[in-house]
């Protein structure tokens, strides 16, 4: 039986609060990076929280050979270290950790084990047989996994459920990316499989939807006639350090672009949609998507900028470039840095340039979205009185400092007219004095109950992948190196020279 859900005041209204069924959390890479740093955290505050189903455990599987007590141990520091609530309640640890398990799995070896184990916690603990698998692996393993989950009949038995959770990146193309489905789907179907992009859990992401949906005052106003343009950025100031290896194969277009970027887009672009569920919102993020002008190889230098970023400072420490690092190639043209224009053909955008922007090594983390209107169409004011005076924009502070503020004219109070732009701020820390979960707790939770709302269906995926495969293509073919751009700098000048041949600049964040 389940235990009530904790009403959260924050998503109140915004989705059903259902119990999550009794159900068996299968981690393939249980004792990885993620899910040491990210999912047992998550799910640990879940259950602090109360908001696991009280017949739940989470079975780790690995490579490695570890008892129970042994994976409880490595998890409980882990745990401590990443849990958004510290120190840890022990006595709340110490019931979670009952239901942890580790089962052994090498190659196609330990999944009749697995099976075994499976089938007892279901008698033991009341799981139903329900399952919900979670890749946590590195990708190159993903379909052997799940081909070996069908094998061995571990996904579907009788009138239970079975998800599956799959970790970015989900491909590194068009073409892996279906293949990978394919994959998937010979196991699972479609709505069994949960895509993630930990940038749908932020609630600050969610709150554009709210901000669209639930309040009357913007959407006239969201569409060519009154916006100028639009910016979204994700601004990162630490480098790739400790992940070179996977990001030198990957790149700032593979890694935050084509998922958590282009999400953050769609959400910003969408018609709304009929109704707030899971294929309804993402049938309009997908209809957004396919929307935006095709770039060719031919127009990649007019609609995109990449680069890499050499030694500078952070807060005034020195870093060191990203060709300095012990395992980057010396011919590495790997980008740290992405912006892009984006036109989106259709009724409501025609016109309306999107630039977004990722980068690591720039001056301060954050990510916000940037709606800039039009000017007015007749100016009573002369240039002199306005002089302070900016356009309206309205900015969507996704993170670190989450809120929203719209920027506006004023008149300065003094004697005669003068203009100043000021900012109308809404803080989310002070508004709501409770702390938003982290993301994975929202989209663990929200897998368990089976909403896939804030999961990647394939289609949208497809389209991401369609979007950016021939500007990937373009760079890869590319004799030249990426521009580069000092660490700590709002990336290489030729970003700036691609958003000011419009007559537009960059916002700082
Ligand atoms: C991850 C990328 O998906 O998102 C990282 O692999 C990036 O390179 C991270 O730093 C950004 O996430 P957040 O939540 O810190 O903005």
């Amino acid at each position: 039986m389940a235990i009530a859900v904790e009403p959260n005041p924050l998503r109140a209204g915004l989705r059903l609060a259902r119990l999550p069924d009794p159900a068996a959390m299968v981690i393939f890479g249980g004792t990885g990076d993620l899910a040491s740093r990210k999912l047992l955290p998550a799910l640990y505050d879940l259950a602090r929280q109360r908001l696991l189903p009280q017949a739940f455990c989470v079975v780790g599987v690995g490579r490695a050979d570890m008892t129970d007590a042994g994976y409880r141990q490595h998890l409980h520091d882990a745990v401590a270290e990443h849990s958004r609530s510290r120190p840890i309640d022990e006595d709340v640890w110490s019931s979670f950790a009952e239901r942890l398990f580790y089962v052994s799995v090498k190659e196609d070896q330990g999944y009749d084990d697995l099976k075994r184990r499976l089938a007892d916690l279901d008698g033991e603990l009341g799981t139903d047989g329900d399952r919900l698998f979670y890749l946590a692996t590195p990708p190159a393993a993903y379909a052997s996994i799940v081909r070996s989950l069908g094998r061995h009949e571990l996904a579907h038995n009788g009138t239970s459920w079975s998800r599956i959770v799959v970790e970015k990146p989900f491909g590194r193309d068009l073409e892996s990316a279906r293949s990978l489905s394919q994959a998937l789907h010979e196991v699972f179907a479609e709505d069994e499989i949960f895509r993630i992009d930990h940038y749908l859990g932020k609630e600050t992401v969610q709150n554009i939807l709210v901000l669209r949906y639930a309040n009357s005052i913007f959407e006239p106003v969201w569409n060519r006639r009154y916006v100028d343009h639009v910016q979204i950025t994700v601004a990162e100031s630490l480098g790739v350090e400790e992940r070179t290896e996977y990001y030198d194969r990957a790149g700032a277009m593979r890694d935050v672009v084509q998922n958590h970027l282009l999400q953050l887009f769609a959400l910003v672009a969408m018609e709304p949609p009929a109704a707030f569920d899971a294929n309804a919102v993402r049938d309009e993020k997908v209809k957004a998507l396919r929307a935006i002008r095709k770039t060719t190889t031919a127009d990649v230098g007019d609609r995109a900028v990449r680069g890499q970023y050499a030694a500078g400072f952070i807060e005034g420490e020195p870093v060191t470039g990203y060709h300095d690092l012990a395992e980057v190639p010396p011919e590495s043209h790997t980008e740290t840095f992405v912006a892009l224009k984006l036109f989106v053909d259709n009724w409501r955008w025609e016109g309306t340039p999107f630039y977004l922007r990722h980068g690591k090594r720039l001056p301060k983390r954050s990510t916000e979205i940037a709606i800039r209107f039009r000017s007015v169409p007749h100016q009573l004011f002369s240039e002199e009185q306005r002089e302070g005076l900016e356009p309206n924009t309205l900015v969507l502070r996704i993170q670190p400092e989450e809120g929203i503020s719209l920027k506006f004219g004023a008149k300065v109070p003094v004697q005669g007219v003068r203009i100043r732009s000021v900012a109308m701020d809404f803080v989310y820390g002070a508004s709501f004095l409770v702390d938003a979960p982290d993301a994975y707790e929202t989209l663990l939770l929200d897998a368990l109950r089976g909403d896939a709302t804030l999961f990647t269906r394939q289609d949208e995926v497809e389209e991401q992948w369609r979007l950016v495969d021939p500007i990937l293509e373009a760079w890869r073919a590319a004799p030249d190196a990426p521009p580069s751009y000092a660490a700590g700098s709002w990336g290489p000048t030729e970003a700036d020279a691609f958003i000011e041949r419009d007559g537009r600049r960059w916002r700082q964040p």
